[in-house]
């Protein structure tokens, strides 16, 4: 996607890997967008203010005082010069802040005032990321609809690993692709104005011995809401908070325009009806190799289990996808370890724990080759096909339904041709889950973009209609919603 004519704020904090914000603003400028940096105090001490400013091209956002020295004309630029906040990377600090809502310094005044889209790319040591304290701020964080990508697994810099590497500027800039794609993320052109004029007036009145909180900007429940198929999004919530409790707002709402919610300000932190829930989503095939170059796999898109990780996330859910090798991107806001395995699958899931429930829609291939050829195997002088023994995989479900850590709720798929109601209800016994969402694949369903399925719990069967992927998805997280809500 090209972004041109686009216009990002791009906050880089205090981390070691600042120096990725710089490779992220040259993205974002060959892809045609215009990126104004603001470097806080801690990312000024990793990457230099010129190192930005000659990347991006132009002036820096600097502190709220210059701002308003520039008698206004400084941040009336910077709002018509605004489409999307990105903060990348965003420190465990800065995160603490924004969750907090301070606005002692520009970023945070700007971030607590704006009203558009936000993309946060988290980078910090991974016991940092782990502590509950971080994950409060993200899920409180995430319920206002600020979308988040990573952080990942792998290496750190104190020469540990684990989860806490900023995202690869690349996937953060298909994230920003992805926000800025969508229609109902259109900021109002004035909103950043509004912001800084709201985070100036009450630093000046801040002097003035008055509370921050008590000079917010007017908030524009209008500007830039509208309704799918007569249904409110989640911004449309923001002018009447009685109507954001958790038993009005639902996925099927969110996703109307099949993603997560957008900007819900104004809203209090817990109105999502899944916030402060993990719930774990498996989606994808996985890929058995038997050389370094052949593999065997199941067919799967991988469309169905990342529509349900991205309705589960509209829900306020902080969620963590296990994905196989898919071509799709990651969905925005959830948290996707990468896999090729069904091992690597199954110590992906194990180490996601504890969740509160847990969704496997990935298509596992059930065996793997016994041997992997460390080369490329070669064809026999005869042209005979070389032996090809197999071994059982794990199976995740049955193994996570069983396992001492189980989360609370357990669902599984079914891919079924025939009897689907009936092979589900003995799948649900055989593996141990909760539910089963039995898949009628007899028709064109596979890689396409509905689905057929029906809910078989213990003791009921719902028929659902063939529906879009994007909303068997959104059903799915309102029943998660309302069963752990129960
Ligand atoms: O046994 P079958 O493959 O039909 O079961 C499908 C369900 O089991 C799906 O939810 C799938 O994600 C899960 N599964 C798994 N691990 C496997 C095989 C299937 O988690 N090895």
């Amino acid at each position: 996607m090209s972004l041109q004519g686009k216009r990002v704020l791009l906050v880089v904090s205090g981390s070691v890997a600042a120096y990725k914000a710089l490779e992220l603003a040259r993205l974002l400028g060959k892809a045609g967008a215009t990126v104004t940096g603001l470097l806080t105090a801690g990312g000024a001490r990793f990457v230099t203010p010129h190192a930005l400013q000659a990347i991006t091209g132009r002036s820096l956002a600097e502190d709220l005082w210059s701002l308003r020295q520039e008698a206004e004309r400084g941040h009336i630029r910077l709002a018509r010069e605004t489409d999307l906040v990105v903060v990348a990377p965003a420190s465990a600090d800065r995160l603490a802040r924004m969750a907090a809502g301070m606005a002692d310094d520009l970023a945070g005044a700007v971030l607590l005032a704006w009203d558009g889209p936000v993309l946060v790319a988290p980078a910090m040591n991974p016991t940092m990321w782990a502590h509950p304290a971080t994950g409060a701020n993200v899920a409180t964080l995430m319920a206002r609809g600020v979308h988040f990508i990573g952080p990942e697994d792998g290496p750190m810099a104190e020469a540990e690993s684990g989860t806490g590497r900023l995202s690869e500027p690349p996937a953060i800039l298909a994230a920003i692709e992805a926000v800025l794609s969508d229609p109902d993320h259109g900021a109002p052109d004035s909103a950043l104005e509004d912001a800084l004029d709201a985070a100036i007036a009450a630093q000046a009145e801040e002097g003035e011995g008055r509370p921050f909180a008590a000079h917010r900007a007017p908030r524009r429940a209008e500007g830039g809401s509208s309704f799918t198929d007569g249904v409110p999004h989640a911004a449309d919530h923001r002018a009447d908070p009685v109507e954001t409790t958790p038993s009005t707002f639902s996925a099927s709402q969110a996703i109307g325009a099949e993603v997560a919610p957008h900007s819900v300000h104004g809203t209090a932190p817990g109105a999502l009806p899944l916030n402060g829930r993990h719930v774990l989503v498996t989606s994808g095939p996985t890929h058995e190799p038997l050389d370094p170059v052949r593999y065997i796999a199941n067919r799967s898109s991988g469309k169905q289990g990342h529509a349900i990780a991205a309705a589960l996330a509209a829900l306020g859910a902080r969620v963590t996808l296990v994905s196989g090798p898919v071509t799709i991107a990651d969905p925005v806001g959830v948290t996707v370890k990468h896999v090729e395995t069904a091992r690597e699958m199954l110590a992906a899931c194990e180490a996601a724990l504890p969740a509160d429930a847990a969704v496997f829609a990935a298509a596992v291939a059930d065996w793997r080759p016994a041997e992997v050829a460390g080369q490329k195997m070669k064809k026999p002088a005869d042209d005979a096909a070389p032996p090809l023994a197999l071994v059982p995989n794990p199976d995740i479900l049955a193994t996570l339904s069983r396992h001492p850590r189980r989360p609370g709720l357990v669902v599984g798929f079914a891919a079924e041709t025939e009897r689907v109601v009936e092979h589900a209800r003995a799948k649900l016994a055989r593996k141990g889950c909760d539910w089963i969402v039995a898949n009628d694949v007899s028709g064109d369903v596979m890689g396409g973009a509905e689905n057929l399925v029906h809910l078989v719990t213990a003791s009921a069967v719902e028929d659902w209609p063939r529906l879009p992927k994007a909303e068997v998805a959104a059903r799915l997280a309102d029943r998660i919603a309302e069963t752990l809500r129960a």
